[in-house]
């Protein structure tokens, strides 16, 4: 047996199930041959094609900008918690997550048994698709939208309702209510939206709750929302707490800027934790060093605020910018802007890469658009800069 080959095509499939975002730059430049700079669609389905560049050279990106990372993170809190509990590594995680799930059930106003912890939101996703659509049945989603729940459960013989943005990039939930039927295992709303950076009210997601919600349990995937300037005024996690079955994940991707380290959580009701619990353990794909480093970070208020304002900043700044390049920004409530683009997509991407800029783009709806994550300062600037000498 060829073992070189083997964890290759292993490596590619789990590149591709874990949405196809390719992490390590070495894995990249490992699976995907020639040529510098190529662009592979990620998700195919009726609206939108997803494209991200295969760099090949650790060296020849200067601005990351193509996975929605906390360029600041992890605070200096959690780097050092994790440096401190590399010893504990030779133990499982018992205790540490104790805590953990203490601190967040206290956090979110919820019990211990309202809180199920995994290596990054991702699982999650994937692990919630397993425990609801194992027997086949619908999902209901926007599209465009992130498509991790989806695709596992398209994968384990699902089927998928995607229902398209209405033109202002906001949520249908209407037409989303109208596509429920018998067979319909879960709705699963974006919030903000990936990848248009669009909020849905949470007036509208508690109105559209008390619709459906007899019917069908709803995903809240609240990945950006702690980016808001007021994170609890439009949490779907009070939903929860009035007793609706709503499932609720977050991550520390995002504002903690731990996204290698993969940690996420979700609060939904007990029975809920307890039916993916029967099934997996997500607790065991959890590092010690990432639990005490999330720990620390959860205490370090003062990090996630200077999370918060410096993507605003940013976010602001782009924004601006791309309207004086003659852009249409789609106002955003995160890390990232979506925009439409006058040229193919894998033309910008391959010309933004040539500066070292990497970023997203899509086809939606055979239309073009570029995604720019939110990252310091002077990635932001030479952003700009680039696009500017490309359109102007
Ligand atoms: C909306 C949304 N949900 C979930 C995730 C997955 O995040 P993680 O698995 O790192 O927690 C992402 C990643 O970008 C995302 O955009």
């Amino acid at each position: 047996m060829n073992t070189s080959i083997n964890r290759r095509s292993w490596l590619k499939q789990s590149a591709l199930a874990a949405g196809g975002i390719i992490t390590s730059m070495s894995v990249a430049s490992d699976i995907m041959a020639k040529p510098a700079f190529g662009m592979t669609p990620v998700y195919n389905n009726s609206l939108v094609e997803n494209y991200h560049v295969i760099f090949q050279e650790r060296d020849a990106i200067k601005a990351r900008l193509l996975a929605n990372e906390n360029p600041w993170g992890p605070s200096k809190k959690a780097i050092a918690a994790i440096a401190e509990s590399a010893s504990k590594g030779n133990r499982y995680v018992y205790s540490s997550s104790r805590v953990m799930v203490d601190m967040l059930a206290q956090k979110e106003g919820v019990s211990a048994d309202q809180v199920l912890l995994s290596a990054g939101s991702t699982d999650i996703l994937e692990k919630t698709a397993f425990a609801l659509c194992m027997k086949g049945g619908n999902v209901v989603s926007a599209d465009p939208s992130y498509l991790s729940l989806v695709k596992t459960a398209q994968a384990i013989g699902a089927t998928w309702k995607n229902i398209p943005l209405k033109a202002d990039y906001s949520h249908d939930l209407d037409a989303m209510e109208r596509s429920i039927d018998a067979d319909t295992k879960l709705i699963y709303i974006c919030n903000p939206n990936n990848p248009t950076g669009t909020l849905t009210s949470i007036d509208a997601i508690k109105a559209f709750t008390k619709k459906v919600n007899s019917k069908v349990p709803i995903f809240i995937d609240e990945a950006y929302l702690e980016l808001l300037d007021n994170p609890e005024s439009q949490t779907a996690v009070g939903l929860i707490r009035e007793g609706y079955d709503l499932i609720v994940c977050r991550t520390f991707s995002k504002i903690h800027g731990m996204a290698g380290l993969r940690i996420g959580y979700m609060v939904a009701k007990p029975e809920r934790v307890k039916m993916i619990q029967k099934l997996v353990r997500t607790e065991m794909g959890i590092s010690v060093t990432s639990l005490e480093g999330a720990i620390a970070s959860l205490k370090d208020v003062e990090f996630q605020e200077f999370s918060r304002k410096s993507t605003k900043e940013g976010r602001e700044y782009v924004t601006e910018e791309l309207k004086k390049l003659g852009m249409s920004p789609i106002p955003s409530y995160t890390n990232f802007v979506l925009f439409p683009i006058q040229m193919p997509v894998k033309e910008l991407l391959a010309k933004m890469m040539e500066k070292g800029v990497g970023i997203r783009g899509y086809e939606i709806n055979g239309k073009p658009f570029a995604r720019v994550s939110i990252g310091t300062m002077d990635e932001m600037k030479l952003f700009v800069k680039s696009m500017s000498a490309i359109v102007s």
